[in-house]
């Protein structure tokens, strides 16, 4: 767990000859002394506002154990996958490793953008028919670690925005990377940013009309947290509005899978977006790959600089010096989730997933409730008109023992819903489903 930063009134510096001690004074351990060196800290992550969402979470479980000491807490908060990696994939990562230990088996470094056969297969299976080139595909270590990598790309200068409620790396990485001003306690907004509201009221999409232009959108669907995923028509006019506007879309499609009426499951089955959109994607809810780390990235060789260089050369150049590629074991991993056996084996745990997430929303909604998500997406993004997120989350936890996360931790957009994911096991959703039929909430 982050430890708090100590408040500015407790810590009292002295200046012994050219060495600067801090006695430090927290609430609960008395005295501390820490030696400081002279680096001054990056201003950015100054700025950064305290990522509390989770540990708040935490905190208050804890609280509530301490209450309830019995309680038989079920965890359908944080987005992470619960069931077994279908054998098929497993062996054949354990089959790739033990081959490191022969002379024939062993490798080194591989390509930095990744093993040639894997390119392809992402291609194949995910972009056929669309024109994506085995070479515009890099392999990575998730999608989490490509958003820093193309913030990296972009540098500090360009304008952003961002869904609101959104996934919270792309804000995050902006302000580290120096794109975003100061946080506004009042608006809870990061200055130089635009939010892009998406809530029922807009058919979870941007009013475009009223949109400012920016050099970078970042744009989630199937979305975390509100589960929505865009239509055709709602991401033809995300295209037409970046290429009216010359601003480059970073599209994440983790969940892209999890589809399942006719929504675009990337955005190149959109015309005209080789040439204003990279695509983002990760292994981690396709196959379980939470811990496992794998992921590409799509850049077209058709997306141009404003002076004509070409994107995917510097993103070949930062994936070369910054990254050198995604372990070759896991590579194997990937390449066996793609064959077509693995390939239904893991569509088969996306599909229990899916199964959990009707469970869910059937059950909020039997409780009256208006439901979003959980048709095209694992998260179901329920709403409270006229409640704080927060005090939601209390409620549900007092009567039932269930953790969800808050709604408003993912950005002020998100205030009145709470997310629930369904990457839980079977007997949980139903146990949960249970106890929420079972209880009257505000
Ligand atoms: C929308 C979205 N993008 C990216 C990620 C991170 O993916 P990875 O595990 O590949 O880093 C997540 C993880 O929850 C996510 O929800």
């Amino acid at each position: 767990m982050i430890r708090q930063a100590p408040k500015a009134e407790n810590l009292i510096s002295i200046q012994i000859s050219k060495v600067l001690f801090l006695i430090l004074k927290t609430p609960n351990e008395g005295l501390a002394t820490v030696r400081c060196t002279k680096v001054v800290r990056n201003v950015n992550l100054e700025k950064l506002r305290h990522n509390y969402l989770f540990p708040e979470i935490e905190a208050r479980e804890l609280e509530h154990l301490n209450k309830y000491p019995d309680a038989n807490i079920i965890r359908l908060g944080i987005g992470d996958t619960t069931e077994p990696i279908p054998d098929i994939i497993t062996s054949n990562m354990a089959e790739y490793a033990r081959g490191l230990s022969t002379r024939k088996g062993y490798k080194g470094y591989g390509a930095e953008q990744g093993n040639k056969d894997l390119r392809k297969a992402i291609a194949e299976s995910f972009y056929k028919d669309l024109g994506v080139k085995d070479a515009e595909v890099f392999v990575s270590d998730g999608a989490q670690c490509d958003i820093s990598r193309l913030q990296l790309l972009l540098g500090s200068s360009v304008s952003v925005a961002v869904q609101d409620p959104n996934f919270p790396a792309y804000m995050d990485t902006s302000v580290i990377i120096g794109q975003a001003g100061d946080f506004l306690d009042d608006t809870l907004k990061y200055k130089n940013i635009e939010y892009m509201t998406c809530g029922p009221q807009n058919n979870f999409f941007p009013d475009l009309s009223t949109t400012s232009r920016t050099d970078i959108i970042f744009f989630c669907s199937p979305n975390n947290p509100t589960g929505h995923a865009a239509s055709r028509e709602q991401l033809t006019q995300l295209v037409d509005f970046a290429r009216k506007n010359g601003s480059i879309i970073v599209y994440d499609s983790a969940y892209s899978v999890y589809i399942t009426d006719d929504s675009p499951r990337s955005i190149y089955e959109i015309p005209g977006s080789r040439e204003c959109a990279i695509e983002i994607s990760s292994f981690s809810k396709i196959a379980g790959f939470t811990g496992v780390r794998l992921g590409w990235t799509v850049v077209p060789d058709e997306l141009y600089y404003a002076n004509k260089v070409p994107v995917i050369n510097d993103f070949d150049r930062i994936v070369c010096t910054c990254f050198n590629g995604a372990s070759r074991i896991v590579q194997a991993g990937g390449l066996a989730c793609l064959s077509p056996d693995g390939f239904k084996a893991v569509m088969a745990v996306v599909d229990y997933y899916m199964e959990n997430a009707k469970i869910l929303v059937d059950t909020f909604t039997s409780l009256g409730l208006v439901v979003y998500g959980g048709v095209n997406a694992p998260y179901v993004w329920v709403h409270f008109p006229g409640s704080r997120s927060w005090d939601m989350f209390s409620e549900i936890l007092k009567k039932t023992h269930i953790i969800t996360v808050p709604g408003s931790g993912f950005g002020p957009g998100g205030e009145g819903f709470i997310r629930v994911t369904a990457f839980g096991r079977r007997e949980h959703i139903l146990e949960a489903s249970a106890r929420l039929t079972s209880v009257h909430l505000l």
